[in-house]
């Protein structure tokens, strides 16, 4: 049932096994758009690590503003072991984060069958929300004295109220959505300003959803709870830093780093959303065609629910399920022998249907 509906997608592949992370994601999300009757009209664009070897600059000055003017941008890694990962880093996918303000960084850790965790549980289901504009990643600081004994590096985190408060408010009601329960991770034993500051504006919002079980715990014993008792977290909410770490560990715990997905996103803001896997470039195993494309493809699927096409994304989430489940089809890190590419080709059968 073709109904016209197009939705106009910026692409950035990137660098490393980006490339062939998102060549699979946008196979598989096509299959949907076909089976579900909209199109998704994707321009890619080269920025990345060989655009900025070419020009020396990771996308153009404008490259915002051109994102500015799609309904959603799809992603899959940048960093190149040639190039200094501040410098791609903050050439592309912070700036695109911040001046978007895509203040929430959702990632979901769901242990799925047919996948084996490193841990015994057979039970994760959490949803990680990460603060993406401020805190750790706010690039105040700076260098001085360079070579000489009394050099120095200086960085400085930032929490706003407004920053801290929204993400909160965001956080729980995801928990209402879900089962009632949100944890903050702070390091207020250490951290006596910020971090401190954090729970107070946490505790200030936690006025309003009553019915919240909210808990806080310390980052250290967070990371030891991801492994100990991972059955016991629903909704996480952090800054930063703390949950990028937190989910590389939430997507070692779920099976592996190529099946965790990520979606930037500012709720109801008037900007493209930024849907990407969790892992970088993968340098080690780039240009070997193994990369699992599961991630990526899972991020696809949010990106559909945020383009408010919701059965596709559905369908998208129900292949991921069927294809892992049913094991045949598995790429190297989740235990198989197959490669992206035939990976991805499952998934777009169990599409089609
Ligand atoms: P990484 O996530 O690229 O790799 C970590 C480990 O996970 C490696 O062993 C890798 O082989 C494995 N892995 C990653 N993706 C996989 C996949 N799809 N299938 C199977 N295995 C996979 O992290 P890193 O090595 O720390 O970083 C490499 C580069 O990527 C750096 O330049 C870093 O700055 C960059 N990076 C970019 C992003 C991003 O663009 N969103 C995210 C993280 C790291
Ligand atoms: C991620 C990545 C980025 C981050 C890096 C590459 C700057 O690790 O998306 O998790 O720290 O946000
Ligand atoms: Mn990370």
């Amino acid at each position: 049932m073709a109904s016209g509906r197009t939705h106009r997608i910026a692409v950035i592949a990137g660098d490393g096994v980006g490339i062939e992370v998102v060549e699979a994601g946008l196979g598989v999300l096509r299959a949907a758009a076909e089976r579900h009757g909209f199109t998704l009209a994707t321009d890619e664009l080269p920025w990345g690590s060989v655009h900025y070897r070419e020009t020396g600059e990771m996308m153009p000055a404008d490259g915002i503003e051109t994102l500015r003017g799609y309904d959603a941008i799809y992603v899959g890694a940048v960093g190149s072991p040639d190039v200094p990962d501040d410098v791609t880093l903050w050439g592309l996918l912070l700036p695109i984060r911040q001046v978007l303000d895509q203040y929430v960084n959702l990632r979901p850790v769901r242990l799925r069958p047919g996948v084996t965790s490193p841990l015994r549980t057979a039970k994760i289901d959490m949803l990680c929300v990460r603060e993406n504009t401020e805190g750790e990643y706010s690039g105040v600081g700076g260098r001085a004295h360079r070579g000489l004994p009394h050099e120095v590096g200086i960085q400085t985190d930032v929490f706003t109220r407004e920053g801290v408060e929204r993400i909160a408010r965001y956080a729980f009601e995801l928990a209402r959505k879900r089962r009632g329960k949100l944890t903050s991770v702070t390091k207020s034993n250490a951290g006596r300003h910020a971090f401190v500051f954090w729970d107070d504006v946490v505790a200030d919002v936690a006025g309003d959803y009553p019915d919240i079980e909210l808990e806080r715990v310390l980052v250290d014993a967070a990371a030891a709870y991801f492994v100990t008792r991972p059955e016991s977290f629903d909704v996480v909410v952090g800054s930063n830093l703390f949950m990028d770490v937190l989910t590389d560990l939430g997507a070692a715990i779920q099976g592996g780093m190529g099946l965790a997905a990520s979606a930037n996103v500012k709720p109801d803001g008037g900007v493209p959303g930024m849907f990407e896997p969790v892992h970088g470039s993968a340098p080690d195993i780039a240009g070997t065609g193994v990369a699992n494309p599961v991630g990526a493809v899972w991020a696809g699927a949010m990106m559909l629910d945020d383009l408010g096409e919701a059965e596709a994304g559905a369908a998208v989430m129900r292949a991921i399920e069927d294809v892992l489940a049913a094991g045949e089809v598995r790429t190297p890190d989740i235990g198989g022998g197959t490669g992206t590419a035939e990976l991805a080709d499952a998934l777009v059968a169990s599409v089609r249907g």
